[in-house]
């Protein structure tokens, strides 16, 4: 089974694929936590190219095709053989951050992106994705708190220097493209408190795995 979370900084997502790894393992599940960008060994290199301040200057093609290229690799390197051997497998981010960073918050059109994240996944679409939905104002000031606390960085920010604007956009294309894909895609409501949001999630997850997916 293969479950993807998405949604704007400092939704808690990495609080939640914690909790819903020790979730699954009780239930007797293998299960491999994964990241997008940098899931796989060249993704990392792509994750400091694409996250970089210094970087202020990639274009927003050249952006586009770094996150595409990471996920080909994390695919066929990393989430592909991991579900060949049974493994459930857990990723913060894959493909709809595309379409909710490039398209709806940069101004991409959703259905090309669409199409390049079909070639870029190669077949492998999600089981089921949760999109951990706060308002941007609460999200970015719990993103701040996180990585001022584990003393990041500005070179972990430059998504987290955009403008109020561009979160918002990037929230409200997440909502529109959950929309499209109801069956896939399952809105999580994230302001409450992590244990609140855990088992809401870990209803979702066991129904779905009781349905036998
Ligand atoms: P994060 O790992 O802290 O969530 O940072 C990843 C950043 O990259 C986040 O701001 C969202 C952005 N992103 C995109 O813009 N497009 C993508 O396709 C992916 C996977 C991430």
């Amino acid at each position: 089974m293969f479950i993807t979370f998405e949604g704007i900084e400092g939704t808690g997502k990495s609080t939640q694929i914690a909790l819903l790894k020790e979730r699954l393992e009780a239930l007797g599940k293998r299960v491999l936590v994964t990241l997008e960008p940098g899931g796989s060994r060249i993704g990392a290199e792509l994750r400091r190219v694409l996250l970089s301040l210094e970087n202020r200057d990639l274009a927003p093609q050249a952006e586009l095709f770094l996150y595409l290229a990471d996920r080909s690799q994390h695919v066929s390197q990393v989430i592909r053989p991991a579900l060949e051997a049974g493994m459930v497998v857990l990723s913060d981010r894959f493909a709809d951050s595309t379409v909710a960073y490039q398209a709806y918050g940069r101004g991409m059109d959703p259905e090309m992106l669409h199409e390049l994240n079909t070639i870029a996944v190669g077949g492998l679409w999600p089981d089921m994705t949760l999109l951990l939905d706060i308002d941007p104002e609460l999200g970015l000031r719990r993103a701040t708190e996180r990585n001022s606390r584990e003393g990041k960085t500005v070179a972990e920010g430059r998504f987290e220097a955009e403008s109020m604007a561009f979160h918002q956009r990037v929230r409200q294309g997440y909502l529109a493209w959950a929309a499209r894909f109801p069956e896939r895609m399952r809105v999580v409501e994230a302001s409450g408190t992590p244990e609140d949001i855990a088992s809401s999630i870990s209803a979702l997850v066991e129904s779905r795995l009781h349905a036998g997916v």
